[in-house]
């Protein structure tokens, strides 16, 4: 099967496209290092074309609600548009359980460009090509929202309950959606095993690695996120890495790449 993934150079694009080449798949790398620019259109046909599959796992760093919404629907049209040009089967997009839900995303921007992205797929294509793949939070969320806002030994985390997963696991999940191909089912839902909140998740981590010394639980999501609002009701896949599973691994990779 030919896959064009966009967005492949990143988190999860990368771990997807290794785990596609490794079962026999002809996997495009695509993102604008590799020359397509799916902002601005360019590239999409050329990289569309004879192709059975097309994932979309595009992100960009923002909280601003109009600067996500932007890209999103730029984005998402824009690969809509050219995987229908292209008589692509299946179309993947990669979002976010419940970003949908204005109660889950009227305070975070991010959400609503996630939002706005899968009203646009949904727009252009139908539920026989469109898969909408919802993940909830990764653990390795934590540690990204702990590097963005950090003040000296500090860093703050928003409050969000959720069912946390390891992005490696997300990866295989996307790839068994990838190989299924177009299913009767429009959405897919991952989460992790158990329910915690993200600040647990920071604060693990910070006492593993013993950087920032102090993480703070910040109240800034709305009601709904701190309150079971971004876990999934029933999921179609739970994945199988717990919190200390993932720590014990991280700890693992350190030493490997200390010796
Ligand atoms: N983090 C979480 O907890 C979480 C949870 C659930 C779902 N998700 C979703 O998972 C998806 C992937 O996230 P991620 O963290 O893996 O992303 P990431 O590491 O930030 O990677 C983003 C990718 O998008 C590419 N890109 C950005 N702008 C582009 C453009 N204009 N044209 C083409 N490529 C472009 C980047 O490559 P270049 O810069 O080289 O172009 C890169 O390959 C996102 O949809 C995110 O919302 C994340």
């Amino acid at each position: 099967m030919k896959v064009v993934i966009v967005g492949a150079s990143g988190a999860l694009g990368s771990r997807l496209a290794d785990l596609l080449v490794a079962r026999g798949d002809e996997v495009v790398r695509a993102s604008r290092a590799t020359g397509v620019d799916a902002y601005a259109g360019t590239g999409l046909a050329e990289a569309f074309a004879g192709a059975d599959a097309v994932v979309d796992s595009l992100s960009l760093q923002t909280l601003k609600a109009e600067e996500a919404i932007d890209f999103f629907e730029s984005t998402a049209t824009n690969i809509a548009r050219a995987a229908a040009q292209a008589g692509v089967a299946h179309v993947i997009v990669v979002s976010i359980v419940n970003a949908g839900d204005p109660a889950v995303n009227a305070k975070f921007g991010y959400y609503q460009g996630k939002a706005a992205q899968e009203a646009a797929y949904r727009k252009v294509l139908g539920p026989d090509i469109l898969t909408v793949f919802a993940s909830v939070q990764w653990f390795e969320l934590a540690e990204q929202m702990m590097g963005s806002m950090s003040f000296g030994p500090v860093a703050a985390v928003p409050r969000m309950q959720c069912a946390p997963a390891a992005v490696s696991d997300v990866a295989v999940a996307l790839a068994d959606v990838v190989t299924a191909g177009p299913q009767d089912k429009a959405t897919v839902e991952i989460a992790g095993p158990d329910r915690m909140d993200l600040v647990d998740v920071a604060k693990a981590l910070a006492a593993q690695t013993g950087t920032p010394r102090w993480v703070v639980g910040v109240p800034v999501g709305g009601r709904a996120i701190r309150h079971g609002g971004l876990v999934p009701a029933a999921p179609d896949v739970v994945t199988t890495t717990t919190l200390g599973g993932w720590l014990a691994g991280r700890e693992r990779a350190q030493v490997g790449e200390n010796r």
